[in-house]
């Protein structure tokens, strides 16, 4: 079996809703390894395109520079989450080179390429052609200001960038002209009959059929392949200045990030992908990139001669607390701040939770998170090694009983292995733990009937005390070897405590007994509070530099004008008039600075996170604008009590409101 997830763009950190898709892959991995399939699990970044060279120039380095950087930042990030990929490669390889080139050249040899003039628009100023998310104007349709050139965020209207109305580029600023220039093809309709066999043959699930079956309605049109140079990847091949377009060799990433393991390893690549072949291929895949991945992908592998994916597994897209991930609320949580304070393993035990194989969305409702990752696994899961184990190391020398007393118990929990391995298997990972759970109440009921801390309090009853203990951690092992697929660094540390070999699935077919087990160390703590709130607080703090790294830029991006309020909404606001006394570095802060405020006879300490965009002295002696009757918020520096206000997408593009002088400290802003 290979699988792969999608490959993430390296224009860009790796962030919890990205991480729905990596844990998914690979818990589903994990779990037919565990059961003994041979199984490799590849990935690689998605390092072309025109936001990648454009991030690079705004930073002054190559895009190489640029995507070594990301690639390594990457990496640790999928590491750190257990994430345990086989090969991690980049589409900015020669061996993607090769193949993308391959697959081009047997596709326009057999006709299924063809070219034609289209106009689009061109930034004459910055010279190259602007895809539509660089162009910004008035809809055509409602008139609202300041919309992509796709699409209308107002009153949802799709057309094309030449009927914005006063467009501009949102590189240069300057108006888009339209200019003519020759695009290369891809002829998807060419694999129409191919393509509704493969799709009705139980490849995709059935909410993915249904879009299909409105796509082929729709007719399958020329897919443009080609894009013109200024651009950062794949020259085609016979061409002077056309490149391919990023998703045309992206998907080609897999095959390359296998490519270099075969070439590491004795693995035969034609094997795997020659057509033919009887090795297994699925991808996951978010539900954004269906098109791609059940349309363009299975026509492009079949026309150019190579095998068609197994299947293509999609899902929904993360929520955080009921809304979409908000830079502004502090929910677009970085992989690198989550990890800064919480266990990797918390996330994958709740993902899972909630993961099933359909393409819902799924909410991280954060009081559901800890509540859950709490009660489960550490109330229950790890409760039966804490209560058992140290009953066997201290009056059993660690020594487990010489037979299983409890056969019946033992036989139930083996029992419902295969029910949950039907589980894990079709993806429906919130069922599989609900069963693991459910057996972790029924192990800790027994140890409650049964009372060993009790029994090892009187005299004789030493064998009934090892007996239950022994249970009990046979028990948990079994629980354990469940688990695994999601939460690999504790079952590892299980191992050791157990002293036994890595865990298989069928290996808990037999008890362990007249064994030694080592001592009890704690296999995972409590989820706190304070770390989650500290955090949300980090993602807030990264916010002005999350946001320079956006690429398109613009006065209301991402913030559309918010809902009406009353006028008594509004009253309840008191802003007032300060006077910067002192501005100060806050140690261990990235963001923040600390300001005195004077309110004209009284002074207040606020956390403001502007330090990208002044210095402290440049502040002092200033008069702004602050939230004066906000709640205190504790913050890891100190409390901080009130507001100032700010304008800005972020980093050195940020203006603290400055009133001009003659406005007195403490006056009321109304
Ligand atoms: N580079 C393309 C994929 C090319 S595959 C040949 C891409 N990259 S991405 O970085 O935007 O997304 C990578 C994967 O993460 C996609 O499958 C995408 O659906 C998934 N997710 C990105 N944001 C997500 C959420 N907020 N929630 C769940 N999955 C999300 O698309
Ligand atoms: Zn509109």
């Amino acid at each position: 079996m290979l699988v792969t997830s999608a490959l993430p763009y390296a224009n860009g950190p790796i962030h919890l809703g990205h991480l729905v898709e990596y844990i998914q892959t690979d818990i589903w991995v994990r779990f037919q390894k565990l059961r003994g399939h041979d199984c490799l699990y590849v990935c690689a970044d998605d390092a072309h395109g025109t936001p990648i060279m454009l991030r690079a120039q705004q930073e002054g380095i190559t895009p190489e520079q640029l995507i070594e950087a990301v690639g390594q930042e990457h990496r640790t990030d999928f590491s750190d989450f257990n994430i345990g990929f086989d090969n991690y490669h980049s589409t900015h390889s020669p061996e993607n080179r090769e193949l993308a080139e391959l697959v081009y050249r047997r596709h326009r040899d057999a006709g299924h390429i063809t070219t034609r003039t289209i106009t689009q628009a061109y930034d004459a100023e910055k010279d190259m052609f602007l895809p539509d998310r660089f162009i910004k104007g008035e809809c055509p349709r409602c008139g609202a200001a300041d919309q992509y050139g796709d699409s209308c965020e107002v009153c949802g209207a799709t057309y094309s960038p030449t009927e914005l109305r006063n467009p501009v580029s949102v590189i240069s600023g300057s108006t888009p002209v339209e200019r003519d220039s020759l695009h290369y093809f891809f002829k998807l309709a060419d694999f129409e009959t191919l393509l509704r066999e493969w799709t009705t043959a139980g490849h995709v699930q059935e909410e993915v059929t249904n879009k299909l079956n409105e796509w082929f309605e729709a007719g399958l049109r020329e897919w443009d392949i080609s894009r013109d140079a200024p651009y950062f990847g794949f020259r085609i091949p016979e061409t002077d200045d056309k490149y391919f377009y990023v998703w045309m060799d992206a998907p080609i990433g897999y095959m390359a990030s296998f490519r270099n393991l075969c070439d590491r390893t004795d693995l035969n690549f034609d094997e795997w992908w020659d057509k033919g072949s009887d090795t297994e291929l699925y991808h996951f895949i978010g539900k954004d990139i269906i098109y791609f991945h059940t349309l363009f992908w299975p026509a492009m592998l079949a026309g150019a001669g190579f095998r068609t994916p197994t299947a293509v597994f999609a899902h929904g897209f993360l929520t955080v607390d009921g809304q979409k991930m908000s830079k502004s609320r502090g929910t677009f949580i970085k992989a690198r701040t989550y990890l800064d304070h919480l266990n990797p393993e918390y996330l994958r035990y709740y993902f899972a939770a909630k993961l099933g194989s359909g393409i819902d969305d799924i909410d991280l409702n954060l009081a559901d998170f800890q509540q859950r990752v709490n009660s489960d696994l550490v109330g229950k899961v790890v409760n039966i090694a804490s209560r058992c184990a140290g009953f066997i190391n201290k009056q059993f020398d660690g020594e487990l009983s010489a037979t299983c007393s409890e056969p019946d118990l033992y036989d139930e929990f083996i029992a419902a292995g295969n029910a949950i391995a039907a589980d894990y298997d079709a993806r429906e990972f919130g069922h599989a733990l609900r069963k693991i759970m459910a057996l972790a109440d029924r192990a800790n009921q027994y140890i409650d009937a049964n009372k060993p801390w009790v029994l090892a309090k009187q005299e004789g009853n030493q064998d009934a005390v090892q007996d239950i203990c022994s249970t009990g951690i046979n028990l948990f092992r079994v629980l354990a070897t469940w688990l695994q697929p999601v939460l690999p660094a504790m079952v590892s540390d299980v191992e050791a405590l157990l002293n036994i070999p890595p865990m298989t699935w069928d290996a808990i077919n037999t008890p362990l007994t007249a064994h030694k087990i080592n001592k009890f160390r704690p296999l995972m703590t409590r989820v706190e509070q304070e770390k989650i709130n500290n955090m949300l607080e980090d993602s807030r703090e990264n916010l002005a530099s999350a946001e320079t790294a956006e690429q398109a830029a613009g006065p209301l991006q991402d913030e559309p004008i918010a809902e009406t309020i009353s006028f008594d909404d509004f009253a309840k606001l008191d802003l007032r008039i300060a006077r910067i006394k002192k501005a100060e570095l806050v140690e261990g802060a990235d963001k923040l600075l600390r300001l005195t405020l004077d309110l004209g006879g009284e002074t207040r300490n606020v956390f403001a996170g502007i330090k990208s965009a002044y210095s402290p002295e440049s502040l002092e002696g200033k008069l702004t604008v602050m939230v004066a009757n906000l709640a205190p918020r504790k913050m890891r520096f100190g409390v901080s009590e009130g507001m100032v206000l700010a304008a800005g997408p972020g980093g050195a593009e940020l203006w603290i409101l400055n009133p001009d002088e003659g406005a007195q400290p403490g006056m009321r802003v109304k």
